[in-house]
């Protein structure tokens, strides 16, 4: 399986290379797209081989893209037999450029790539939201309201997309809480303040 990774420069997006790098036996290769030149997380050392454990790793790529609002083709060429994508890029921001129009360029660049694959198997883009994204571009919201409605308004493009392109697609929208890094103050306030 290839799995194409965003944000992997990020908190959340390192992490999650990681684990695609090390847990999953069944991904073959790797394409993370940053904005910048990367080095990859230094991972953890493999657990001793077992017959349930020993596999071979994934190889990784990366590729470095001017601005996401364009895919040009040599770039699709490279990710054009890609099986998903995690896209864990974005902010906390409104900036619905980065929030909402880089997403869904990608998604409307890549689908033309599609053909039905045997078995039914459709391109899986998993998009990392978050716990207080609201879809509902109109119910009042008193904390970060615009932040919020650029997150809902693309979870409800992606899933609707979907819908649309329902024999080669399917979005998935996840919506994490806090994400703390160990040693983080969050860390420390998750830890000391919410079980007591
Ligand atoms: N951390 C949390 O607690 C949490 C909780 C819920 C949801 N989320 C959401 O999860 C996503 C990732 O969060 P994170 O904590 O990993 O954030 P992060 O550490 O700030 O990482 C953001 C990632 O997005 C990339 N990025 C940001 N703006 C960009 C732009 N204009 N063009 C290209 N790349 C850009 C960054 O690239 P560079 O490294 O090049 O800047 C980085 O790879 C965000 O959408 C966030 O809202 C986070």
């Amino acid at each position: 399986m290839h799995v194409l990774l965003t944000g992997a420069t990020g908190h959340i997006g390192s992490t999650i290379l990681v684990s695609l790098l090390t847990q999953h036996p069944h991904i073959t290769h790797i394409t993370t797209i940053t904005r910048r030149p990367f080095t990859p997380p230094s991972l953890p050392p493999p657990p001793p081989p077992t017959t349930h454990t020993s596999h071979t790793p994934p190889t990784h790529t990366n590729i470095v893209l001017d601005t996401f609002t364009s895919w040009p083709p040599h770039i699709l060429s490279q990710i054009a037999h890609a099986d998903a994508m995690i896209w864990a890029m974005g902010n906390s921001t409104p900036d619905p450029e980065v929030n909402f129009n880089y997403p869904r360029v990608f998604i409307e660049s890549f689908l033309p790539l599609l053909a039905p694959k045997p078995n039914n198997k459709k391109f899986q883009f998993m998009y990392l939201s978050g716990a207080l994204a609201s879809p509902s571009q109109t119910a009042p919201l008193y904390f970060m309201p615009a932040a919020r409605r650029v997150k809902g308004r693309f979870e409800t493009f992606a899933l609707e997309f979907a819908a649309r392109n329902d024999g080669v697609w399917s979005s998935w929208v996840l919506r994490p809480g806090g994400v703390y890094k160990e040693g983080s103050w969050m860390e420390w306030t998750y830890l000391h303040m919410t079980f007591k």
